[in-house]
């Protein structure tokens, strides 16, 4: 893979980031991520390669980048795409805080294809002994394995779950240990790469979330270091039916980071709103100002682009 996609792909996530801000705090998911899957879906379209999304999106009414849909000019090499236009679609409709647009690009095989049901993950980031982290041991046992892989006391270990009633026992006990839980109410590809940047702010992720997240956030960490498990979480006959469709045999299998993503990965990540990862998008009459992420599994460089747009000279839909 040519190293300038990665520079192609935050062109990607700023367009649909610019497209969805014109909607934050408006209170319509629907208008805010159908704006930047229309963005997206236009500036992948232009792009040199002949691309398939692995993992995609569906807004409903037609507007949707699916899995197996073929995207690029079909002049460049063969790649895999898994995006998101716009993670954290309540959080853009009610202008919270953490929501993302996600693009990566991997080689033919990259990105473990994944229904869209839940995923139980766990990830912590940064050059830690192999196996610090394992889904089958108790939360209280893999805070005291960060810890000591860390160096620090438990208490001083800050673990990040999305803030949902199923999380309550979890919660509690990530508590009873003394460390501490920094609780999101949605954006889990945030909160896990959260992990691995360098401010700290964040230890570990925990918790079930979206399983294409997981695999978002799986290639973020590929990027950036560090590790992660996830297993698919089967709730309902539907959710085996869908398990079945995507031909994953064993629906208890535990996946490691490099079964998620597989091989060389580029990825660019773009604010829509304030987070921990990113700040969102500022506008002012015709200027608008992004903030990205863009990251390379070869090299492990992390590049931070702060974009001006003059919306004026744009497309219309910025
Ligand atoms: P969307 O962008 O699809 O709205 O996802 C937001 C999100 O918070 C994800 O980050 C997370 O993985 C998932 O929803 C959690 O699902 P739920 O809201 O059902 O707990």
């Amino acid at each position: 893979m040519d190293r300038n996609l990665a520079l192609e792909a935050v062109r990607i996530t700023e367009a649909a980031a610019l497209a969805a801000s014109r909607f934050v705090g408006l209170g319509d998911e629907k208008a805010a991520d159908g704006a930047a899957v229309e963005a997206m879906h236009r500036t992948l379209s232009d792009l040199s390669v002949a691309g398939r999304i692995v993992i995609g999106e569906d807004v409903g009414d037609g507007t949707r980048l699916l899995p197996g849909l073929t995207l690029g000019n079909g002049t460049g090499p063969n790649v895999d795409v898994a995006l998101d236009p716009l993670e954290g679609t309540t959080i853009a409709a009610k202008c919270g805080y953490n929501a993302l647009s996600v693009v990566a690009f991997g080689e033919q095989g990259a990105f473990l294809p994944v229904p869209d049901i839940y995923m139980d993950k766990i990830a912590v980031g940064g050059d830690l002994p192999d196996g610090v982290i394992d889904l089958d041991r108790t939360p209280e046992d893999n805070l005291a394995s960060v810890a000591a892989a860390k160096q620090v006391a438990v208490s001083d270990v800050m673990v990040c779950i999305l803030d949902r009633p199923r999380h309550e026992e979890l919660i509690g006990r990530v508590r009873d240990t003394g460390a501490k839980v920094m609780l999101i109410s949605d954006g889990d590809v945030s909160g896990v790469v959260a992990t691995a940047m360098q401010d700290h702010r964040v230890d570990m992720y925990m918790g079930w979330g979206g399983a294409p997240q997981g695999i978002l956030a799986a290639a973020a960490l590929r990027c950036l270091g560090g590790q992660m498990q996830g297993r698919l979480v089967v709730r309902s006959h539907d959710d085996q039916a869908e398990v079945r469709r995507y031909g994953l045999d064993d629906p208890s299998r535990k996946y490691g980071l490099s079964e998620m993503v597989r091989g060389p990965v580029m990825m660019a990540v773009t604010g829509v709103t304030d987070g921990l990862v990113a700040q969102g998008v500022r506008r002012i009459r015709d200027h608008a100002v992004t903030n990205s992420l863009v990251m390379r599994s070869k090299t492990g460089t992390l590049r931070y682009i702060t974009s001006h747009h003059n919306l004026r000279l744009k497309q219309c839909d910025s």
